[in-house]
């Protein structure tokens, strides 16, 4: 077989499954058969042709798990057969300012999974050598996927925001991220508060980790967050500018906002609790290769998961709609012909 299956955007909006030529992978890259890839809300911004710099046809998908089987020249510290996952910011180009400074995540000009290069909803990828992240033996490929993007992102912001064990942490929005967020959060021990839309997720968050679960339609998530003492960080996950601003209110004296959600409206900020109180809100942007095997490691050692569903690679259409939708319970994972023959074998 010299061709493999992928799913491309092919206009704005549009996805399709074709059939392309296997690619050999060039020095400093390898060659992936991919087993599983989850479906982030940022594939939205393939998917609708709006990232900057996109071009297309393009495969999305930057929760790609799946086995080396070809290295190109220049390759050696993975082998083939060797199981390795691909997130979003998958190879830094080493020279601009903040790679020379060593913040390779902020690199001016990165290798950017499913839109400056193909990405894992397919058959086959290729990656940069030093864009990919080792999978534990532990981990299935379907429960690893979702932690390379959605994983990092909530572990990372959690550990580097200077808390300490029993502070009050919330993570608004109780999707893909946030459904990770909790439970990293629980088990770093923080008080945690899991801010959702809607009672039917109250069950599901707690059984995640959260200690408390406000329905931010029914209460005000600032005001409950104030009322409990006011929140060490709150991770604002919703991709809602006018769901973010507010929470401000919700901070304790120092507190963070920290945002990873990337919402298209912009966000509104009440300058009072910032001044009064040295309040502070910032971003934070997923996280290294290095620093997903942190999140993998974690995630072994405190027994942590995503919740997931998943689909076939050829029905990555609906797949991705369930997850527009907000009905998927937390992430859904395409699984290719190899994953799905992998995960019979391991039964
Ligand atoms: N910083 C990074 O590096 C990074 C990495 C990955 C993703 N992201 C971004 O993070 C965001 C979330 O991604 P995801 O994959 O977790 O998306 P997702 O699975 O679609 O989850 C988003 C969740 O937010 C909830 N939500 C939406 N509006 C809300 C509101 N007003 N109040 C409370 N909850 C609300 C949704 O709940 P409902 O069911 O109630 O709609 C949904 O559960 C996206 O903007 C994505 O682009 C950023
Ligand atoms: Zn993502
Ligand atoms: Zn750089």
């Amino acid at each position: 077989m010299d061709t493999y299956k992928a799913v491309e955007v092919y206009e704005p909006g549009k996805l399709r499954v074709v059939e392309r030529q296997i690619p050999e992978p060039g020095p400093g890259q390898v060659r992936i058969r991919v087993e599983t890839c989850g479906i982030c809300h940022t594939d939205a911004a393939t998917i609708l042709g709006v990232y900057p710099g996109l071009t297309l046809p393009r495969v999305p998908g930057h929760e790609v798990v799946g086995r080396i089987e070809a290295l190109g020249s220049g390759v050696t510290r993975w082998k083939i057969g060797q199981r390795v996952g691909v997130g979003l910011i998958a190879g830094e180009d080493g020279v601009c300012v903040p790679c020379r400074r060593g913040d390779m995540v902020n690199c001016q000009n990165p290798v950017v999974s499913g839109v400056t290069t193909d990405g894992g909803y397919a058959e086959v990828m290729i990656a940069e050598a030093r864009g990919i992240a080792s999978i534990p033996d532990k981990l299935s490929s379907v429960d690893a996927g979702p932690l390379l993007c959605a994983g990092v992102t909530t572990y990372n912001a959690l550990r580097n925001a200077g808390l300490r064990g029993g502070d009050l942490v919330a993570v608004q929005g109780i999707g893909g991220l946030g459904h990770l967020g909790v439970q990293f959060a629980r088990h770093m021990g923080f008080h945690t508060v899991a801010l959702g839309r809607g009672a039917d997720k109250e069950k599901l968050a707690k059984e995640l980790g959260a200690h408390v679960y406000v329905d931010t339609e029914v209460e005000d998530g600032g005001s409950m967050l104030q009322r409990m003492g006011g929140a060490s960080a709150i991770l604002a996950t919703a991709p809602s500018g006018s769901a973010m601003g507010p929470l401000v209110s919700g901070l304790a004296v120092r507190g963070k906002l920290i945002i990873v959600g990337v919402p298209n409206d912009p966000m509104q900020l009440n300058a009072f609790p910032l001044v009064f109180g040295g309040r502070v809100v910032y971003g934070s942007l997923t996280g290294t290769p290095i620093e997903s095997e942190d999140t993998l490691a974690f995630s072994v050692l405190e027994n942590i998961r995503p919740m997931i569903e998943t689909f076939p690679l050829e029905q990555a259409a609906d797949a991705y709609a369930r997850m527009m939708e907000g009905k998927a319970r937390f992430r859904v994972v395409l699984v290719t012909s190899a994953g799905a023959a992998q995960k019979s074998a391991a039964k």
